[in-house]
């Protein structure tokens, strides 16, 4: 029987877990946390010999004792495949082999490790311990042609005493990595099948006398003020040493102990507690001395004080009720996979701070040790998953297949022992997660058993232990708003997390402030997980030298997921998306809200848990038609958290156009994750307005003409020709510019975007929305006074079809060149559900590439995504405005616009005036190659702008697995009109 394919058989040799910390020589360099400069601490990454095999048995004898000079380099830490070997391949739940437990493919990629050091004699006397933090998935190692140790768990620490196997001088690590094993079955999560050593690899001397296990446990009084330290240590040997220990508040020494006890608790009064929005750490150093007084070892550790509780069916952190308002995280880089660097990791977590997340969940395994001490640095609740998920299974209609078989349970076990060992000191971690999607069985409930066994202090979860039979919290994953309100509204008796919803695929996710308000709403729903951080897509380079974003399906893998990888809150490369802006609004731990704007009455509400407001400031601004009137800085109260207050300000200075007061709330001082002055939210509230028409200029009547196939009429400094075939306003000329590359057309559909794939694939595309044709029915001409009004009805429908909508374009055209024109359409027909939008799309000259426009912005803004845009003016580049997701759908949308220029660099173009408020985008491609198109980089700019400027949008929902458009947010094939104006703008008419 293979190794790989046995799961009884975890490990060979490998070291019982521990948690993560390293020993110092001395106090001083304890002080460093920097491992590097531990006791003994040296790093075998870097570049190692490597081969690649189809066949585990391909790996040549020699490769275990003899070092292979001729073969490539591979670099460790890396994913074999990010590096030129092997396949990518891309599925969300299906094995990409039979699902056979515990048999894998026969040829089986193999990546053949090798790295040679030199061991100093400063190591001599020491026990060397080999550690690996992460291979995925099955590996064996050989020291100098000896073979050391075998280990399973891809992302959980293994660790291998090696003493015994090293030269002083030369030495040669060979490690057998196998891309599939029995465990895969377990380490089925919804990302790219890769392998290989992608996380660090390093050598820990240890004495004979060393620190082995360090277990930290705080606690406080019933008032939650003064705190018990305790304290577990494990020695190697029962006797000849003595401890000693202090705790230190930054250089203060604070309280010190010590003896032969290897358990001890200290009383602490009243220490600064830990919580995420202060995550002060205090400093516990362990110093383990011989028995003649000699200084063996320091072993730092940073301590919080926190403590976590339930009562009465609530979570409380320190005695305090919260919430968690969090994400999930994979490991993911565009270059690197999961192998990624730790300025990744913490400019991950520095985004999450910087957009007022307060928690994380390690979707779906055990990180890089360095990230829990980096979450307990910044501040961050971690909800610590362990590498668990069998999801392959429910291709087989046996979710639970292994997780209710006992055959399996060491395999389950394991991997919560290992982590939470690993990670049991964080105080920053407040739930361990048992794993995802693995249904449900005996070897949960193990699991959960031996977690509760070895840490009582923390909280457990599982989604799939769906009534919380084992588990301290309640859980599910993407349910609806509806529902998520029925089940505040009737509590269980544990405290419930959402822990993945408002699926971030593409554009979207809609909805957020709508969940917001009802996960606000009941003190029994205390988390939520957005899904989730970042796209999972790898940057290729093309052969023109436009790289892409390559997902399931562009290496040939197959079956894929196509790119249900893209669903993240951040680009592939770390850049934030919109739907991370309007997270970061819905979530903002200070709310203002107006209670009369125009007397300068407002409701300040202090959401964070822990915090007052009294770093906080408002800036508060008066605008009329986007100009500034007046500006008020204004400090906050020290408003205890969970508090509301009134705040007075300043009646805003009254003047004509359309007011807005916009409140920005400021955090006064730079923080370790934000400079000063760093936003926390905007408010807007309207004030009374004056609403400006648009401009009409007189000027002397047009002159129509009749012709065989159109009307041509001519006016001051421009002509307009209507095509008597179409009904279309095929021409418009002013001031020698073409302003029309494409008539204005009427349109109830657009490029599909992922959040609507369900209703685009169910509904849409079988009611041919998408090939909509129009028809001429009917085209009168009037003079009126001083204008000519050309009516146009047609037709517009689909083929096969027996439904559509009969419309109606109205121009009117005056003589200085200003043509209102009024869209209007009845529905007949059987058809009458939802639609993506009713709206006019025209094709405008190239050379208008600026924009100009009041409304919604800066970004992208949609009916059920707009908290974090305020209604302005803006400027922009038109190319600018559109929001290059990887996969090219419906974007750049900005809503509540009254009027908007195009303009080239003379200021010549075209204004469009609406002052009910339209949508605006403009695209520098057209509908159709949108929809066509796989990937971004695909994209060829059209010689004309697309602009849409709509009447009514649907929201984005996150359907692409998460919630539907809510019903307020539909737009139907219905009835509908709408009016606007577009002109010739120039510099002599002033617009
Ligand atoms: C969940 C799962 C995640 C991810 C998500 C869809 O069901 O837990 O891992 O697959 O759906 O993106
Ligand atoms: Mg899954």
């Amino acid at each position: 029987m293979n190794k790989w394919e046995n799961p009884q058989l975890l490990e060979e040799h490998r070291l019982p877990p521990h948690a993560y910390f390293f020993a110092y020589a001395d106090a001083e360099t304890a002080r460093s946390f920097a491992r590097e400069r531990s006791r003994r601490f040296l790093s075998l990454s870097g570049m190692w010999r490597f081969a690649y095999f189809d066949h585990p048995l391909q790996v040549p004898p020699s490769f275990y004792s003899e070092y292979m000079e001729r073969w490539g380099e591979i670099e460790v830490p890396g994913m074999w495949q990010m590096q030129g070997h092997g396949h990518l391949q891309y599925t969300d739940d299906g094995m990409p082999f039979p699902v056979d437990p515990p048999y894998v493919p026969s040829s089986n990629p193999t990546g053949a490790y090798q790295c040679r050091w030199t061991l100093g004699p400063e190591w001599r006397g020491q026990r060397v311990v080999l550690r690996f933090d992460g291979v995925e998935t099955y590996f064996e190692i050989y020291v100098n042609g000896s073979y050391a140790g075998m280990s399973k768990g891809s992302r959980l620490a293994s660790e291998f005493d090696i003493t015994d196997l090293l030269n002083e001088g030369e030495n040669l690590l060979s490690v057998r990595v196998l891309q599939w094993a029995d465990a895969s079955y377990l380490e089925d999560q919804d990302m790219w099948w890769t392998a290989g050593i992608f996380r660090d690899v390093y050598l820990i001397g240890k004495g004979a006398i060393h620190v082995q296990d360090v277990c930290v446990q705080t606690r406080f009084d019933d008032a939650c003020r003064d705190a018990t330290l305790a304290c577990t240590i494990a020695v190697s040997a029962n006797t000849g040493w003595r401890l000693e220990w202090s705790l230190y508040d930054g250089a203060r020494q604070l309280l010190q102990g010590g003896g032969k006890t290897l358990t001890w608790e200290a009383s602490v009064p009243a220490p600064r507690q830990w919580n995420a929005e202060d995550p002060y750490l205090y400093r516990l150093e362990i110093s383990l001395y011989d028995d003649a007084g000699a200084l063996l070892e320091v072993v730092p550790l940073r301590v919080g004080f926190r403590e976590i509780s339930v009562q009465d069916g609530l979570m409380y952190v320190n005695g305090r009720y919260l919430k968690l308002h969090g994400v999930n995280r994979h490991d993911n880089d565009q270059l690197r996979g999961r192998a990624v660097t730790m300025a990744r990791v913490e400019q991950d977590i520095v985004l999450m701070k910087q957009h007022n997340i307060n928690s994380v969940r390690t979707a779906h395994y055990p990180n890089d040790p360095r990230f829990y001490e980096l979450c307990d640095q910044y501040g961050l609740f971690v909800m610590a998953e362990t590498d668990v998920e069998t999801h392959g299974f429910v291709n087989i209609g046996n979710l639970s297949q292994i997780t209710d078989d006992p055959a399996w349970e060491a395999a389950f076990v394991d991997r919560i022992e290992r982590h939470v060992h690993a990670q049991k000191n964080h105080p920053s971690i407040i739930i361990w997660s048992l794993g995802n999607e693995s249904g449900y069985g005996c070897n949960i409930r193990a699991m959960a058993a031996r977690c509760r066994e070895i840490d009582p202090t923390r909280l457990i979860h599982y989604e799939e232990d769906r009534d919380a039979e084992v588990c301290d919290v309640v859980s599910t994953m993407y349910s609806r708003v509806q529902m998520m309100n029925a089940f505040g509204e009737y509590p269980m008796h544990k405290p419930r997390i959402l822990c993945e919803y408002a699926h971030a695929m593409g554009n979207g996710p809609g909805g957020l402030s709508e969940y917001q308000a009802v996960m606000d709403r009941h003190p029994h729903l205390q988390g939520h997980y957005l899904w989730e951080w970042c796209d999972h897509a790898i940057l290729q380079p093309d052969v023109p030298g436009r790289p892409f974003y390559a997902f399931g399906g562009d290496y040939g893998d197959y079956p894929n997921s196509g790119n249900f990888c893209c669903d993240g809150l951040i680009y592939p490369d770390q850049r934030p998306g919109p739907g991370l802006r309007e997270y970061k609004q819905v979530i903002a731990p200070v709310k203002v809200r107006a209670i009369d704007a125009a007397a300068g009455r407002l409701e300040v509400e202090n959401r964070y848990w822990f915090s007052s407001l009294d770093c906080i400031t408002l800036l508060i601004e008066t605008r009329a038609d986007g100009e500034s009137l007046r500006v008020q800085r204004v400090p906050l109260p020290p408003l205890p958290p969970g508090q509301r207050q009134e705040i007075r300000i300043a009646e805003p200075p009254s003047g004509a156009g359309q007011r807005y007061l916009n409140v920005r709330v400021i955090r006064d001082q730079a923080t370790a994750y934000s400079a000063a002055l760093h936003e926390l939210a905007v408010y807007q509230f309207a004030l009374p307005s004056t609403s400006s028409l648009p401009a009409r200029v007189v000027a002397e009547a047009p002159v129509l003409t009749e012709h065989r196939l159109d009307y041509r009429i001519e006016g001051l400094r421009f002509h307009m020709v209507f095509c008597k075939l179409t009904g279309k306003l095929k021409e418009w000329v002013a001031d020698g510019m073409p302003l029309l590359a494409r008539a204005p057309q009427l349109t109830f559909y657009k490029p599909c975007i992922d959040n609507h794939k369900q209703e685009n694939d169910a509904l849409w595309l079988p009611q041919h929305l998408n090939i909509l044709q129009e028809h001429l029915r009917g085209m009168e001409v009037v003079r009126n006074g001083g204008t000519v009004d050309i009516i146009v009805d047609c037709q517009i429908a689909p083929p096969i079809l027996g439904y559509g909508m009969r419309c109606r374009y109205h121009y009117r055209v005056n003589g200085a060149g200003q043509l209102q024109l009024t869209l209007s359409g009845t529905p007949y027909g059987g058809f009458r559900d939802m639609i993506p939008k009713i709206g006019m799309t025209l094709g405008v000259n190239r050379s208008l590439g600026q924009v100009e426009y009041f409304g919604r912005g800066p970004g992208e803004n949609y009916p059920d995504s707009k908290a974090c845009n305020i209604i302005d003016r803006y400027r922009s580049a038109a190319a600018d405005m559109f929001e290059h997701y990887p996969k090219p759908q419906d974007n750049g949308n900005r809503m509540d616009v009254i009027w908007a220029t195009l303009h080239d660099s003379h200021g010549k173009g075209l204004r469009i005036d609406a002052p009910q408020g339209i949508h605006f985008s403009i695209w520098p491609y057209s509908a159709e190659q949108i929809a066509a198109t796989r990937h971004d980089n695909e994209l060829r700019e059209d010689d004309y702008w697309t602009v849409n400027l709509d009447h009514k949008i649907s929201g984005l929902g996150s359907n692409s697995w998460g919630s539907e458009v809510l019903d307020s947010y539909r737009v139907y094939l219905e009835q509908f009109s709408y009016s606007l104006t577009l002109s010739a703008l120039n510099k002599e008419n002033g617009q």
